[in-house]
This record gives C-alpha cells, sequence and structure tokens, in this order.
C-alpha cells in the first residue's frame, strides 16, 4: 500500500509543507493582535509555554497515528480500534475531522479571497487599471465570488499535483518566499516614526493579566488553532513520512517554526499599527480596544499604506502577497484532509476527487457570502472554538487509552532508536493520556460560557 501513497521527498519537504500548514492567517494576524490586547509580553511568554507543553505532545500524537496507519484520518482510526465500538468511533470520528477542515477551508478561502483582491489592486494600479482597482476595492458579491473561486481553485490545482510535486513543491517554494517578505517588510517598518512605540506594546509583558484564567485559555485556544490540529491535516502529512524521520523532532521543529514566525509576525504588526496611529488613522475600537479583526488588516493597512505615496503601492502589495501565501500553504493541507480520505476509501482519482470536493467547498463558501452576517461568525465558532478542541481530545485518547504502549514505543522508535531512555518518553505518554484531554477540556468548557 505505502508504493502507491504520496511520500514526502526529505524532511526538509515535511517541515515546508507542515509549517506552511501551521503558519497561516492565525499567525500574522490573530496572534500579534491577540498579544497586543492580552498583556504583550506577558501573553508572549503564555503562549510559548501552552504551545510547547501542551500543543507539541498533541501534536505529535497526530503525527504518530498518521505515521503508524499510513493513512488518512477516518482509515487511521477506524485500524486503531480493536473492537467494533472503537471502530465505528474512530470512523466518526474521522469524517467529522475532514467535515470540520472542510468548512474551515469554506470561510478561510472567502477570507483569503480578500487577500488575494488587495494583492491585485494596487497591482491593478501600477499598469493604470483604475476601474479594475475600484471594483477591487469594493465589496461586491461578484468580486468576493471571484476571488474566492480563484483562491480554491489554486488550492485545488496544488492538491490535485500529489503530495511530492504539489504540496512539496509548494511550500518549498512559498515558505521562503513567505520568510523573506516577512523580513523584508520589518525592516522598513522599524525605520517609521512610531514603531517603537508599537514595538513596547507588544513586548513589554504586564504580568497582571497572567491571573486571568481567560486569557491562559485564549493562549491554549490560539496555539492549537495555529497548529492546525484535530482536523487530520498534521495526520495525514505525518503519515507521508518516511519510518526513519524521529517525530518528536520534526514535531518540534515544527512548533518552534510556527512559533518563532507567530513572534516574528508581531514584530511587523504591532510597530505598523502604531506607525498607522503616528500618521493620525485611528487604530482603537470606540471601547478603547486595539482594533484587530478585519478591521485592522482591510482598513487601517491599506489607509497607512495610501499615505505613503508611491512606497505604499509596493508595500501593500508585498504585504497582502504574504498573506496571501501565508493562507494558501494552510489551506492546501486542510483540502488535503478529504481528498485523502475520498482517494483512498473509494475508487475516485486524485485530480477528480480534489475538484469535486474544491466545488463543494466553494459551494459552501457562495452560500456563506450569500449570508455573511449570520453564517460566517457562526461557521467560525462552530469549527474553531467547539469542534477543534474536542477533535483535540478524541485523538489524544486514541493515542492515549486505545493504542498500545508498544505500538506508541515502536512507532517511535522507528526514526528515534533511543527514545525510550529520553525525557520525552517519560513524559509524553502521560500528557497524551491525561494532561492534554483534561486541559482542552477545561479551554473547551471556559468557550461554553
Ligand atoms: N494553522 C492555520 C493558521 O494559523 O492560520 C489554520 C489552520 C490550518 C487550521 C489548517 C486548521 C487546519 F487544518
Amino acid at each position: 500500500m505505502s508504493d502507491q501513497r504520496g511520500q514526502f521527498s526529505s524532511k526538509i519537504g515535511f517541515l515546508m509543507a507542515a509549517t506552511g500548514s501551521a503558519v497561516g492567517l492565525g499567525n500574522i494576524w490573530g496572534f500579534p493582535t491577540q498579544a497586543a490586547s492580552n498583556g504583550g509580553g506577558a501573553f508572549l511568554l503564555a503562549y510559548l509555554v501552552l504551545a510547547f507543553l501542551l500543543a507539541y505532545p498533541a501534536l505529535v500524537a497526530e503525527l504518530v497515528i498518521g505515521r503508524h496507519a499510513r493513512a488518512n484520518i477516518v482509515t487511521a482510526l477506524d485500524t486503531l480500534g480493536e473492537n467494533r465500538a472503537t471502530k465505528g468511533l474512530g470512523r466518526a470520528v474521522g469524517y467529522y475531522g475532514v467535515l470540520v477542515a472542510s468548512l474551515i477551508l469554506s470561510f478561510y478561502a472567502i477570507v483569503a479571497g480578500w487577500m488575494l483582491a488587495e494583492f491585485g489592486k494596487p497591482l491593478a494600479q501600477l499598469l493604470g487599471w483604475q476601474g479594475a482597482a475600484d471594483w477591487l476595492a469594493s465589496d461586491a458579491l461578484g468580486r468576493n465570488l471571484l476571488v474566492c473561486g480563484l483562491f480554491t481553485a489554486a488550492t485545488v490545482a496544488i492538491i490535485a499535483k500529489g503530495v511530492e510535486n504539489g504540496i512539496e513543491a509548494w511550500s518549498t517554494r512559498l515558505m521562503p518566499l513567505l520568510f523573506l517578505i516577512l523580513l523584508g517588510l520589518i525592516l522598513y517598518v522599524f525605520t517609521q516614526p512610531g514603531a517603537g512605540e508599537g514595538l513596547k506594546n507588544y513586548l513589554i509583558p504586564d504580568f497582571t493579566q497572567l491571573t486571568d484564567p481567560g486569557l491562559l485559555l485564549s493562549a491554549m485556544g490560539q496555539a492549537f488553532f495555529s497548529l492546525s490540529l484535530g482536523v487530520g491535516t498534521m495526520l495525514i502529512y505525518g503519515s507521508y513520512l518516511r519510518k526513519t524521520d524521529s517525530l518528536p523532532r520534526l514535531g518540534a521543529a515544527v512548533t518552534l517554526l510556527d512559533t518563532g514566525i507567530a513572534f516574528t509576525a508581531g514584530l511587523l504588526i504591532l510597530p505598523t499599527m502604531y506607525v498607522a496611529q503616528a500618521q493620525g488613522i485611528a487604530i482603537y475600537s470606540e471601547g478603547g480596544d486595539l482594533l484587530a479583526g478585519p478591521g485592522l488588516i482591510f482598513q487601517v493597512l491599506p489607509a497607512l499604506f495610501s499615505t505613503m505615496g508611491g512606497a505604499g503601492i509596493w508595500l501593500s502589495i508585498a504585504f497582502f502577497a504574504l498573506m496571501s501565501i501565508a493562507a494558501l500553504t494552510s489551506s492546501i493541507s486542510m483540502l488535503e484532509a478529504p481528498v485523502s480520505v475520498v482517494t483512498e476509501r473509494t475508487r475516485l482519482k486524485r485530480t477528480g476527487a480534489a475538484w469535486t470536493i474544491g466545488l463543494l467547498i466553494f459551494a459552501v463558501s457562495t452560500i456563506i457570502l450569500l449570508n455573511m452576517s449570520t453564517l460566517f461568525d457562526a461557521a467560525v465558532s462552530l469549527t474553531t472554538e467547539y469542534s477543534q478542541p474536542l477533535l483535540g481530545i478524541a485523538l489524544c485518547v486514541f493515542v492515549g487509552w486505545i493504542m498500545r504502549r508498544n505500538q506508541l514505543l515502536n512507532e517511535l522508535k522507528a526514526g528515534h532508536r533511543d527514545i525510550e531512555h529520553s525525557l520525552f518518553w517519560k513524559i509524553w505518554p502521560f500528557y497524551v493520556r491525561l494532561v492534554c484531554p483534561v486541559l482542552i477540556l477545561l479551554a473547551f468548557i471556559q468557550s461554553l460560557r
């Protein structure tokens, strides 16, 4: 079976793909603004601790299941079960996971489409196509459908090319580019008046906020969303790894890169907001909170870029290219989850499966776009607040309670000979068995309140 399956050609290929999945709109936009409004450096510290102590063990759990079963999430959880009940539960969790991944993609593609439109707008201006630029700046349904459809089609086209030529090849091209654009933008913004103020706001810790349990829980939620946990994307990427690769090491590298890029994105977003403030643009809402959601990306930043003349056009292109790339490498991992289930469980080939599922997801995006005010937020909270934590618990339970200890050890040993005597092996099984499920459950209960 493994001969017909795709496989990453190298560790770097996996790292680029998994980091590409992890680094998305959540890092570049979600993390910095959450940090700024929740105690700056204190949130950063809480986030780092939670990412390594909680999200990292859960990530290794997903990688272990995937590589052990060498299959998609549905088949993998089915084969782990030892009786009819656990097998049935496994399939149910698996189908629920890919459904959630698809639903996340349906709203993620809408936002990613807006990023594409903002990227196209200054390009059209440069070419002198003012009409096109105005249309791209509008909020018309036609524009939203077109850019969302284009983004979804790009995602499908990459997935249709398979693991090595699609996911790995594109992630390996796009991720270094993302990092270069991010660094270039930071260097530029640091030279602008107001940047220092933003840096202070981001980095100086306000430890009084750390006593607020809500803060710790939202840092944990952010860490789980950022590492793409629970919906089978990391699981399927793990299934394309070679047996000789060390899962704890690769997982640690992905966590480090993901948190590192989230931290670095903060060095761009916060200083940029305060540069905007220095230009007279409002960055606080009427209630006194720092602007976060769409208000930041689609109002503050374009307003700032337009005060910067010629440089603003290039900054705008670079910034929205960064956002579009971050979104694309995440969305391909979301689409791979359902596509792998369909190709491995039916006769449909990869290309047909990718386009069919892509079309279905676009249909859902269209329904959301037609009912934006009611459906968008509902889709976001249903998937990220409610479903991801529950699925995270389910996957930890499969590893901690249903997989046998020697199965786990053998899987880890394959790429890491001396694992049995490592600190990792002393702590991790207990963590996924008890600590992770209990803490995720706490976060979940908190989100219900
Ligand atoms: N990790 C992505 C981000 O931070 O934007 C979001 C994400 C990707 C969530 C893939 C879930 C997923 F399956």
